[in-house]
């Protein structure tokens, strides 16, 4: 682990993007940044918000009001607040299990759409909306760091989104910081 990624991980998982915090590490946003010139999206759903700084990121390269980020509640600073509105970043402040139809549509509508999922059972989400997935979308699930080196956490259970990637054809993206981000990643050729 560098001295970088040793002071990161030691604040508790979180870095900031354009000043804004985000829950991830640094290697996440190297990750993004990458796969948005190498897979891009024409529209991203993030499941589980959080405090929005990722959404922010997220937005920079897909057009207007096509990330659409789902939270239970609303953690997002005034500042965030503002930022979505001018990046056409839409919140939907609600229970993404109530929602399954909704998110469905928006998966399977035409361009290509990354469905991250962020939420509270990132498993569950995997298992759940990958049916509703097209050629050329992208899946990923966070918090997937079985030696927990890199990040803190690991909730994703990898037997189970393998399944999921198995039983729908999905392949690994080439990204080279999915690993080291705490990122399963995975696309449908
Ligand atoms: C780890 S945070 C998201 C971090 C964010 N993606 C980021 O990178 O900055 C997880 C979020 O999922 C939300 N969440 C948990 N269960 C949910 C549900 N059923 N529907 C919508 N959001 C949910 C929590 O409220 C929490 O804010």
């Amino acid at each position: 682990m560098s001295d970088w990624t040793r002071r990161h991980w030691e604040k508790g998982g979180v870095s900031s993007i354009l000043g804004l915090t985000v829950s991830q590490n640094a290697w996440a946003v190297a990750m993004f940044s990458d796969l948005l010139t190498d897979i891009p999206p024409y529209r991203i759903i993030e499941l589980g918000t959080g405090k929005g700084g990722l959404s922010i990121l997220l937005s920079l390269r897909v057009p207007p009001r096509h990330v659409h980020t789902y939270d239970l509640s609303d953690f997002r600073s005034g500042r965030v607040v503002d930022s979505h509105r001018k990046l056409g970043i839409q919140f939907h402040q609600e229970d993404i299990w109530t929602n399954e139809p909704s998110i469905a549509d928006l998966i399977s509508q035409d361009g290509r759409t990354w469905l991250l999922c962020d939420g509270g059972d990132k498993t569950r989400e995997v298992e759940t909306f990958a049916q509703y997935l097209k050629k050329g979308d992208v899946i990923g699930a966070h918090d997937c760091c079985p030696k927990r080196d890199v990040w803190r956490w690991h909730e994703v259970d990898v037997p189970r989104v393998e399944e999921v990637a198995r039983r729908y054809h999905l392949e690994p993206t080439g990204n080279q910081h999915a690993e080291k981000a705490a990122w399963w990643l995975r696309w449908m050729p």
